[in-house]
């Protein structure tokens, strides 16, 4: 029986892992996000109430279920008070059931002006990070520089190691990027007062979710982005700054590998992307246009229109093999009903040659050098919006699921078919029975 699932995104994010991951919690005891911060934007979509959240997991909406963040992720304390109190605006009350790592690095407001100092220099090369003070604040952890959640237990040495990192950043924010620089004073003391506000949720969540596994609780691991915005894995350097692949759960959470029973990998059937980089299949046209309308691509943490283009199978055969997925969610099926026809990208040639490709682009040149070659689909025509068995969709729907499933080689546990918890086909039980199964 699977009693801990793991749920990640095969793309640059944004695959509808929020909606997945509220279905999953129903019955389980708790959601860990383990990478990433704010970041995120997790849309949970029920009886057509809309909850957007940034950095708590998406099981808030289960009483029963506690909601916990690894030390692999990392935290701005006003964002975090702000989430809990829209939470507590919305009914929501998370505060007794939210459990904080003891040792997250903290993201503070003079990584948040490096973000967004770098990002309008013309001179760096323009990621299009989400201005949330990531990059900078896992640049610290690997620095050896983070401030720590705990180390604000002691406010002798959080002012004295704060007061060398602001040294440190205004040096960059004034002298390099000629930006104001930010005040030690103001950091210092809005951080204590938030602190005192969640201070009282934090564990050592290590321990903690050891203890819990040998208890048999059920627990779901959140993915924030996708794994091709991994650091390791991702189009480099067009990535975030952490492991939002299958390596970000052991170094984020404390658990060993052994822990995780099923790994999900979420799709959605055509992709996007926020920010700048390599995309293959990216679309300029009426489809475009199309998708982004239908499809509402428009990034819940930014507002920016979501770059498109169709289903890559050759990135996502590579992203299950580096996750070791155990079987793939497929997202916003519906989405597709009323196109034409339907693309899907089976394989690359090289631009010049015309030769096929058969490693994994890695260079800038890599990837400029690159066609898709596309398998075409008939589009089906028909509102699919809400089915729950797939015997009900449509032939050229089961011909369309059928060849993704036969080309990547895993079985397919799931099928979303709109945004509501209940528009999802549960092709057998495996899901479905951790589903229903109540400890
Ligand atoms: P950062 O994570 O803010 O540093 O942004 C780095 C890249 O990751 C940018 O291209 C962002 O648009 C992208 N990104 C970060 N978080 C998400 C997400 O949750 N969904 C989609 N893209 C994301």
């Amino acid at each position: 029986m699977i009693k801990n699932i793991a749920v990640l995104g095969m793309q640059w994010g944004d695959e509808g892992k929020g909606k997945i991951v509220d279905l999953l919690s129903k019955n389980s005891n708790y959601v860990v996000r383990y990478q990433g911060g704010n970041n995120a934007g997790h849309t949970l979509l029920v009886d057509k109430k809309k909850t957007i959240l940034h950095l708590i997991p998406s099981c808030v909406l289960y009483k029963n279920v506690k909601a916990v963040l690894g030390n692999g992720v990392v935290v701005s304390l006003p964002d975090l008070v702000k989430e809990i109190n829209f939470l507590k605006k919305n009914k929501i009350f998370i505060q007794d059931r939210l459990i904080l790592s003891n040792s997250i690095s903290l993201i503070f407001e003079y990584h948040i002006s490096l973000d967004r100092a770098r990002e309008k220099n013309k001179e760096s090369k323009i990621i299009g990070t989400t201005h949330k003070g990531i990059g900078p604040a896992y640049e610290d952890k690997i620095a050896r520089r983070s401030i720590r959640i705990s180390d604000l237990y002691d406010t002798n040495y959080f002012s004295y190691i704060l007061k060398k990192n602001v040294h440190y950043y205004n040096f960059q924010l004034v002298n390099y990027f000629k930006k104001n620089p930010v005040s030690y004073k103001k950091i210092y003391f809005d951080s204590l007062k938030y602190f005192n506000k969640i201070k009282n949720m934090i564990q050592d969540v290590s321990k903690l979710l050891n203890k819990k596994i040998k208890k048999k609780s059920k627990i779901i691991f959140e993915g924030a982005q996708g794994s091709l915005l991994d650091i390791d894995y991702g189009t480099y350097p067009y990535v975030s700054s952490s492991n939002s692949s299958i390596g970000g759960i052991i170094t984020g959470t404390g658990l060993g590998i052994k822990n995780i029973n099923y790994i999900m990998g979420i799709s959605k059937v055509y992709t996007t992307r926020v920010g700048n980089g390599p995309f293959p299949t990216e679309l300029f046209n009426d489809v475009h246009k199309y998708l982004c309308k239908i499809g509402k691509e428009f990034g819940s943490t930014t507002g920016r229109k979501r770059r498109t283009g169709w289903l890559d199978l050759v990135l996502l055969k590579r992203m299950i093999k580096i996750n070791s997925i155990s079987g793939l969610c497929l997202t916003k099926l519906d989405v597709l009903d009323n196109l034409n026809e339907i693309k899907v990208c089976i394989k690359y040639i090289n631009k010049f040659s015309k030769k096929e490709i058969n490693f994994y682009p890695i260079t800038q040149k890599d990837w400029e050098e690159i066609i898709p070659v596309y398998k075409v689909f008939k589009g089906w025509k028909k509102s699919i919006r809400g089915i729950v068995l797939f015997k009900d969709l449509p032939v050229l729907t089961q011909k369309y699921i059928s060849f993704i499933k036969n080309f990547i080689k895993i079985d397919i546990d799931l099928i979303s078919t709109g945004p509501e918890r209940n528009n999802t086909i549960f092709i057998n039980n495996k899901i479905k029975t951790f589903v229903n199964y109540k400890n």
